[in-house]
């Protein structure tokens, strides 16, 4: 059975009372509990992680990269939060593993600030999510099913 590994960038951690009217009510391990869900429907086993460190995200997609060449990985979900508008670390880290990715966000990051329309995961993402609220989860799992 292939791992979907889901990764969870900084201030996810506050998901459930950090702007609700942005991101909903749910909480980190309701985004969890939606995940295990849609694995067990589409047949992967979970690993669902959360860190507020950069270089913690990098080594974990170089962990990622690892598992998907050894072929135990269906791939990555990363909602790398703010790192997402800054990070050329991350960017070299996907490009640099190769690893099957999901670019996912909770809000529409396009409706909002302009800071938040540059993204530098996207050119190295097989695909992006954006706007359908923790929902997007679960359909990014399904989504990997479908690569
Ligand atoms: C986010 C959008 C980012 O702009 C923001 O910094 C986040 C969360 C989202 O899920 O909508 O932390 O990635």
């Amino acid at each position: 059975m292939k791992t979907a590994l889901v990764l969870n960038g900084p201030n996810l951690n506050l998901l459930g009372t950090r702007e609700p009217a942005v991101y909903g009510s749910q909480t980190l391990a309701d985004v969890e509990k939606l995940c295990e869900a849609a694995c067990a429907q589409h047949g992967f086993t979970l690993d669902f992680r959360q860190t507020n460190h950069e270089g913690q995200l990098v080594d974990w997609l170089h962990e990622a990269g690892r598992a998907q060449a050894a072929g135990t990985l269906a791939g990555v979900i990363l909602n790398a939060g703010a790192y997402t508008h800054t990070s050329v670390a991350l960017h070299d880290a996907i490009k640099g593993t190769g690893v099957t990715l999901i670019e996912l966000h909770i809000s529409n990051v396009h409706a909002r600030e302009a800071f938040r329309h540059h993204s530098y995961i996207s050119p190295a993402a097989k695909a992006v999510m954006a706007g359908f609220g923790v929902k997007g989860y679960p359909l990014a799992i399904a989504a990997l099913a479908g690569f």
